[in-house]
């Protein structure tokens, strides 16, 4: 039952030469829920009808016919305010919630179309550091988002696979390094090996040419130089690999950007052909002084290539392979200007689906003041901080609940889970601090609130078991209490679309916790199982529709829902 579109109708009637689709389109959810579910904005009307947007709702309001299923329809400061039946608005989102089961929230609206999330992106050889988690956690969910959506979702992980450094890295290996040794803590050896380079270079800076002749070894594949960058490659991918399996998160693809070294030539020709390329000293730019940035250095004096070229070759791969009608980069803010150059250099070369290239920025994260012992140097590997987390929650479980079967597992989707929360229960934009304290604990706007009230919907949902099978009556849910709850429940889907929209899953993280809320404040006014039996039946009925939906909503921000904790 689409109500807005009941109400949609009725507008319609009042408003002339209207388009039903677009009057449907500008309805709002009212800022408090007292002023009902759906609110219908008169300001855009305001030059047609010649007439003040107050007065226009209140006109529409009194031409309007009574509906049954709006238990009131009022005009108040501009907006039409309709508040849908409560017994009505039960029987429908509780009907649709309990038949949708894990489906609830899903639509056709993608229709199969493709679209690409990259993300995550981590560096072969380089640690998988905190900072990746948002990458990576942001992409994960919007890839689940657009899925649920009905899109053909296309998980992509760009690794930094490709560059000059790689020739530093055989250089040194070739010197210092040992497969045994590698092989035993792969990241930090690489990166000993990366770091001991530097600094012999610097008395040494032949070490340099040797390094780029290595690098070209490799681009024309000698087998040596070859094989020693596939096994970086597979050595580093055992290590990331690990943590994705933690975080139970997917690639349909790692194209990273020595995937596209061989397609460079030819888009460096469609570049000159299309005139966007300039001579400057032997290398070639693009000049973006037109659009107020710093000219984009495409290819190098030597010929070589650089992040960008391979940037712009990939966006062309993917238009050309998988025809998005999406491209996500979920990508740290710091990388701005480099994603308008190339998105810039796409258009100029007149490709008029560089639109639907996006860059999903993002915030920096912070880590308090000694909230990690820095045994790996001095850098923060996303791998400690997630066992650390499970760490603390099996201590906070032994104290709670020693009794808890499988408490391991528990530990990981509860510690885990916290951490992924946090990063994304801020707007992606807003850097932010990570804190041991507000991540783990079980109050407040957190993963483990939420998961605990999950799980205490489980537990009450268990002790119902028994109850006998029969009608159910969800019109008898009218209290103040049940109907806020019901209220957002019936909201999630419109969710679930904004934060595809917006690309933004903190709106998702934000709708459970308030969900939780809602849900406790509920639980803790209206005994669940009562001597009447119509009664309990309905109030069952709203803890399971609030168990599935709380169970999407922390699926699609890349969250476990255990059952017991
Ligand atoms: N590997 C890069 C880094 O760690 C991120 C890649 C982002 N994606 C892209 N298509 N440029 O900075």
């Amino acid at each position: 039952m689409d109500f807005k579109a009941v109400a949609a109708q009725m507008m319609q009637a009042g408003i002339k030469d209207s388009d039903e689709g677009e009057i449907y389109g500008n309805f709002e959810i009212p800022k408090y829920s007292q002023m009902g579910d759906l609110a219908f904005p008169c300001f855009k009307l305001a030059k047609a009808f010649k007439k003040s947007p107050r007065i226009i709702a209140e006109e529409l309001v009194e031409n309007l016919q009574e509906s049954p299923y709006f238990e009131r329809i009022e005009a108040e400061g501009g907006y039409v305010n309709f508040t849908i039946d409560k017994a009505l608005l039960a029987e429908e989102t509780l009907g649709e919630i309990l038949a949708g089961g894990d489906r609830y929230g899903t639509s056709d609206i993608g229709k199969n179309q493709k679209v690409i999330v990259e993300f995550s992106s981590t560096n072969i050889a380089k640690p998988f550091h905190i900072g990746h988690i948002r990458s990576t956690m942001i992409g994960n969910s919007l890839y689940r988002i657009h899925q649920f959506l009905g899109y053909d979702t296309v998980g992509i992980n760009h690794l930094g696979d490709y560059g000059t450094q790689f020739g530093k890295l055989i250089v040194a290996f070739k010197l210092w390094g040992s497969k045994a040794v590698v092989e035993q803590d792969p990241i930090p050896e690489l990166l000993k090996l990366y770091v001991r380079f530097h600094e012999e270079a610097e008395t040494r800076p032949e070490m340099e040419d040797e390094a780029r002749m290595w690098f070209l070894k490799l681009e024309q594949k000698d087998p040596e130089a070859f094989q020693l960058w596939q096994w970086i490659k597979e050595e580093s991918l055992k290590e990331f690999n690990r943590v994705y399996t933690m975080l139970d998160v997917h690639f349909d693809s790692y194209a990273g950007e020595s995937f596209y070294s061989d397609m460079m030539p030819g888009v460096l020709d469609r570049l000159r052909e299309s005139g966007v390329l300039k001579k400057d000293q032997g290398a070639e730019i693009v000049d973006l002084s037109d659009y107020g940035m710093p000219p984009a250095l495409v290819t190098k004096k030597d010929g070589s290539t650089l992040y960008i070229t391979r940037d712009i070759t990939a966006a062309i791969y993917r238009k050309e392979h998988y025809d998005f009608v999406k491209n996500l980069y979920v990508v740290g803010a710091q990388q701005q200007l480099h994603f308008k150059q190339w998105m810039k250099i796409i258009e100029l070369m007149g490709y008029d689906w560089a639109k639907d290239c996006v860059h999903v920025e993002f915030g920096t994260v912070a880590l308090e003041e000694g909230s990690l012992s820095t045994r790996r140097g001095n850098i923060v590997f996303l791998e400690d901080v997630l066992n650390k987390a499970v760490e603390k929650t099996r201590e906070i479980i032994e104290a709670k609940n020693p009794d808890l079967e499988n408490k391991d597992q528990v530990a990981r989707d509860v510690g885990i889970g916290a951490v992924v929360f946090q990063e994304l229960s801020n707007s992606r934009i807003k850097d932010y601090t990570f804190s041991w304290e507000k991540t783990l604990s079980f109050e407040g706007e957190t993963g483990p609130y939420v998961q605990y009230t999950h799980a205490r919907a489980c537990s009450v949902l268990r002790k119902a078991g028994e109850l006998s099978d029969g009608p159910v009556d969800y019109g008898l849910l009218k209290d103040e209490r049940s109907a806020e709850v019901i209220r957002l429940l019936s909201q999630f889907p419109q969710r679930v679309a904004m934060a595809a929209a917006k690309y933004e899953p903190s709106l998702i993280s934000r709708f459970v916790v308030d969900l939780a809320q809602e849900f406790n404040r509920f639980y803790h006014d209206n005994p669940i199982l009562s001597e009447d039996e119509a009664l309990t039946r309905a109030r069952v009925g709203l803890v399971r529709a609030v168990r599935q939906t709380l169970s999407n909503g922390l699926y699609l921000v890349g969250i476990k829902a255990p059952e017991k904790m």
